[in-house]
């Protein structure tokens, strides 16, 4: 089924033209006058890249009415939460950060509190958010960012609490404004939800079903954002390799791969997160064949038994999995290879656990983000019986890291010596002297060198690895 005729381009259809927001902008607009000064936003993000990107695109349609970003959330006129919900973690840490934010709206009562994203799509949290923390005035989805002008006009003009979601849509809304957090770099949706519905995993109830953007809106977006002086790009979707299933002209992956790598100006192009199940031998011929696409996949395992993979409906097996491994090194002999991975699933026996550090001892993982199992409300795996106690969990998850790390520092040791391009990326956090940017491998790299690097590719010479890091050096030539 096609998604064309649902594409709305909000600048042309929607809400920044409707009377409300022009109404909006010009009250902006006369604040800006009286005051020498914008309203200002802060914004919080939690989770993913996916949210990172929708709170790009929140920051844009606010700086088009007329705000500007501000990094004190004490000062901001409105504070925005774009929430997570994968793990309970990210829940209590929103929850935690509301109650702070209680303490700045008593004494700053005119400033709008809006909360966002995957927590607000679920009926009950966003029940107990209007109940316990009722100094909130917005409330939106993932599915309806492209409200929020006339949100805040209904709370500023209307002086009313203003609640937008929707559970599931169709529509894909093209063109919304964004403020892009690097200009180096950038983050580009292909799909939006997912229709995988792993046992464990909130994702498809909260984002609703996959859906994928039409060819063409994503090679203009990477056009437009080579032309401005972009060098990497992220391809963003739940499940990238099912890009183009749903699409009335059928359009794989790999397709689209294969048409970004003509864009001049585009250095690297990268991708997350892939599915085992539709990792397809084109694809693999893709990362083979694009030079620009970087020799790093994402490629999550989630379990390494039999049994629990099916209980978590992955619908691969290990022996799938490492095939694919294999036939990614074979074509790619230098691809790096990172992974998810999910401690204390239901169920989950010791000799199943065996059987994940089995994977990770021969798959020899270049990184890994390693979880405790998280039961999540509304998900199959929080009815099933046999949820693993929490010091097992946690016994695990450092037996993982046992075995991990050693490897991945393997890994990163095998660097030593050799020069890589890396795109610098910021000031290292660690240290001042230092620069920090990525190999196309993923790998993170400090080094000396001058702040006006910043966004360009160097030539680093590695000269020590850590377990998180490499050093290096600048050099001239390969
Ligand atoms: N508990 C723990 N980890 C989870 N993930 C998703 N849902 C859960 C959960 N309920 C992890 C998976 C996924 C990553 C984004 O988050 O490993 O790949
Ligand atoms: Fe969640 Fe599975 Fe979809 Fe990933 S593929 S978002 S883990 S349901």
């Amino acid at each position: 089924m096609s998604n064309k005729k649902d594409i709305i381009n909000i600048n042309k259809d929607t809400n920044l033209t409707s009377e409300k927001v022009i109404k909006l902008k010009n009250n902006n607009e006369q604040y800006f006058i009286l005051n020498g000064k914008r309203k200002t936003y802060h914004i919080l993000t939690y989770g993913c890249q996916m949210n990172e990107h929708d709170s790009e695109k929140i920051a844009g349609m606010l700086s088009s009415i007329g705000y500007d970003e501000t990094s004190d959330e004490h000062n901001a006129d409105l504070v925005i939460f774009n929430t997570c919900l994968i793990r309970e973690n990210a829940e209590l840490k929103v929850f935690g950060k509301l109650g702070e934010v209680k303490g700045l709206k008593r004494n700053k009562p005119d400033m709008i509190v809006a909360v966002c994203g995957c927590m607000m799509q679920k009926e009950e949290i966003r029940d107990k958010v209007l109940k316990s923390f009722s100094f909130v005035d917005i409330i939106f989805g993932t599915n309806t960012i492209h409200e929020l002008p006339n949100l805040i006009y209904n709370v500023e003009v209307n002086k009313k609490k203003s609640v937008d979601i929707i559970d599931n849509s169709d529509l894909i809304f093209e063109d919304m404004p964004k403020s892009r957090k690097f200009n180096y770099k950038a983050l580009v949706n292909i799909t939006y939800g997912c229709n995988n519905f792993c046992t464990y995993c909130v994702v498809p109830y909260v984002r609703g079903r996959e859906k994928s953007r039409e060819p063409i809106e994503i090679i203009n977006e990477v056009n437009a954002l080579a032309q401005e002086g972009c060098k990497e790009i992220t391809l963003l979707g739940q499940n990238v390799n099912s890009y183009g299933n749903n699409l009335e002209n059928k359009f794989t992956f790999a397709k689209l791969l294969y048409e970004l790598n003509k864009i001049t100006g585009i250095e690297r192009i990268r991708f997350m997160t892939s599915h085992p199940k539709d990792l397809t031998d084109d694809l693999v011929m893709a990362i083979k064949d694009c030079d620009k696409v970087c020799n790093h996949v994402h490629l999550p395992i989630q379990a390494g038994s039999n049994d629990v993979l099916k209980r978590m409906n992955r619908k691969y097996t290990k022996e799938h999995y490492l095939e694919l491994v294999k036939k990614l090194k074979s074509a790619v002999p230098d691809i790096a290879i990172t992974t998810d991975i999910i401690v204390g699933f239901p169920g989950e026996t010791e000799e199943d656990f065996q059987e994940t550090l089995d994977v990770v001892k021969k798959a020899e993982y270049d990184s890994a983000f390693t979880f405790l199992y998280s039961m999540r409300e509304g998900t199959k795996a929080a009815l099933m019986e046999d949820q693993i106690p929490d010091d097992i969990k946690h016994n695990r998850f450092d037996r993982l890291l046992e075995v991990l790390y050693p490897i991945v520092l393997a890994k990163n040791e095998g660097c030593i010596g050799k020069v890589y391009p890396v795109l610098v990326e910021s000031i290292s956090k660690t240290s001042d002297n230092f620069l920090t940017g990525r190999t196309e491998h993923f790998r993170l790299v400090h080094f000396k060198g001058s702040e006006d690097l910043i966004g360009q590719m160097v030539n680093i010479k590695i000269t020590s690895a850590k377990t998180f890091h490499m050093e290096g050096d600048i050099v001239k030539d390969k």
